[in-house]
C-alpha cells in the first residue's frame, strides 16, 4: 500500500484492497463475494448504461478516539436505498444484507480508515445497477450490488467556514413527482450544468427552488437546506428533495438542544429572516451559509452577520461529530461499533 497522506485527502477516489458484491438473477440474490477487482464487467447494452437504472448511497465509517471504528446510521441508508429500488423497479437489498456487506467491506479495508486526528473518514459507496442487455425501455432482469470504500478528507480544510450560494432559477434539479427524493444517478447528471455555472461564478454551490411554483427553497446542490431563527430549526418539506439522513439527525439534535423544529415550505423571501443557515449532508455534515444571491431578481440574502458560522450551527455540528466519534452518548442507536483495533 502506498503511503497515504491522511491530512491531505480530498473527496476523490483512492484504491483500497477489497470491495464486496452480490448479483441478482432468476429472482434471487447470490452469496456475497469479496473481490480485489476494481472493474465491473458490463454488457454494452446493460440497462443502467442507457436508461439509468442505477441507485446509490453514501455513508461514512470513522476511527474514533477510543480506538473503535463506527459506521453512522447504515440502516437508514439501507432503507433509503430500498425506497430508491421501489421507485426504479429494481430488486430491494434487505437491511440485513446491506449492513452485513457494509461491515464486511469496512473490516476488510481497516488499514484505509483514516486516523481520528486527521478528521478524515472512510466513505462507503453502495451502488446497484441493472445489467441485463436490452435496448427496450423496461426494468432489467439481472442486477449487481457493490459496496466499495475510499478514504476521504474532511470537507473543511481550513476549519468550519461559511460559504456563498446562488439560486438557480433557470434550472430545476427534479420535478415534484419525479425522482428527486431518490438517490439515482440521473438526478446528479441533471444537476452538473447548474453546479458548473454556480462554481464558475465563484459560489460554493447552487440552490434549487421548487420546480412547480418557483417560490420555495428545495435543495442546495447535493445537500438539504436548513435555517435557524427564533430558536427554531426550519427545513423544507418537499417531494423533490432527497430525505437527508444528516438533516434527520440534526433535527433530533436540535430538539435535544431545546430548539423547535419545523419541516414545512420555506418561501425564498423567508431567507431574509434567518439568523443562521446551512447546507447539510454526509460529506460536510453542515456547510454554514454566509450569503445567498438570487441573480435574476437582483436580490441578496445576507445570513451571517460577520461572515462566520453561527453558534447554533457550530453546536449542532460539534454534537453531531461527537456522536459519530463515540465522544457523546449514542442515545438513538445511530452508530454501529466495529471492534477493529489493529492497523
Ligand atoms: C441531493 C442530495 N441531497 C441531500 C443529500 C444529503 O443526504 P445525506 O445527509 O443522507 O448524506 C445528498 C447526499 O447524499 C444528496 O445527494
Amino acid at each position: 500500500m502506498e503511503k497515504i497522506d491522511w491530512n491531505n485527502l480530498k473527496f476523490g477516489y483512492i484504491p483500497t484492497d477489497y470491495n464486496v458484491r452480490c448479483h441478482y438473477a432468476n429472482g434471487e440474490w447470490s452469496d456475497i463475494e469479496e473481490t480485489r477487482d476494481e472493474m465491473i464487467p458490463i454488457h454494452m447494452a446493460a440497462s443502467c448504461l442507457h436508461y439509468g437504472q442505477e441507485a446509490f448511497e453514501g455513508l461514512k465509517a470513522f476511527r474514533c478516539p477510543d480506538g473503535k471504528v463506527r459506521i453512522f446510521r447504515m440502516e437508514d441508508n439501507a432503507k433509503r436505498l430500498q425506497s430508491t429500488c421501489r421507485a426504479l423497479v429494481m430488486p430491494e437489498i434487505s437491511t440485513e444484507r446491506f449492513c452485513e456487506m457494509a461491515k464486511r467491506v469496512v473490516k476488510l479495508n481497516a488499514k484505509f480508515i483514516p486516523p481520528y486526528e486527521s478528521g478524515a473518514a472512510l466513505y462507503l459507496r453502495p451502488l446497484l445497477i441493472g445489467t441485463t442487455p436490452d435496448v427496450g425501455v423496461k426494468p432489467a432482469k439481472e442486477y449487481s450490488f457493490i459496496i466499495f470504500v475510499t478514504p476521504v478528507g474532511p470537507y473543511f480544510k481550513g476549519g468550519f467556514a461559511a460559504n456563498n450560494y446562488v439560486i438557480m432559477r433557470q434550472y430545476d434539479r427534479a420535478a415534484p413527482l419525479g425522482t428527486g427524493r431518490y438517490k439515482c444517478a440521473g438526478n446528479y447528471a441533471g444537476s452538473l450544468l447548474a453546479g458548473k455555472i454556480a462554481h464558475e461564478a465563484g459560489y460554493a454551490g447552487e440552490f434549487y427552488l421548487d420546480a412547480k411554483e418557483k417560490k420555495y427553497i428545495d435543495e442546495c446542490g447535493a445537500a438539504n437546506f436548513f435555517g435557524i431563527k427564533n430558536n427554531t430549526y426550519v427545513t423544507p418539506n418537499s417531494l423533490s428533495i432527497l430525505p437527508s439522513i444528516t438533516n434527520k439527525s440534526l433535527q433530533q439534535i436540535a430538539l435535544d438542544l431545546g430548539l423547535k423544529v419545523e419541516q414545512r415550505e420555506v418561501p425564498e423571501e423567508e431567507l431574509a429572516t434567518f439568523e443562521e443557515a446551512g447546507a447539510c449532508g454526509t460529506a460536510a455534515v453542515i456547510s454554514p451559509i454566509n450569503r445567498i444571491d438570487d441573480m435574476e431578481r437582483g436580490l441578496s440574502y445576507q445570513i451571517s452577520k460577520d461572515g462566520k458560522p453561527g453558534p447554533i450551527c457550530k453546536k449542532l455540528y460539534d454534537t453531531y461529530r461527537n456522536i459519530q466519534y463515540g465522544i457523546e452518548p449514542d442515545r438513538y442507536g445511530w452508530v454501529t461499533v466495529l471492534d477493529i483495533t489493529e492497523e
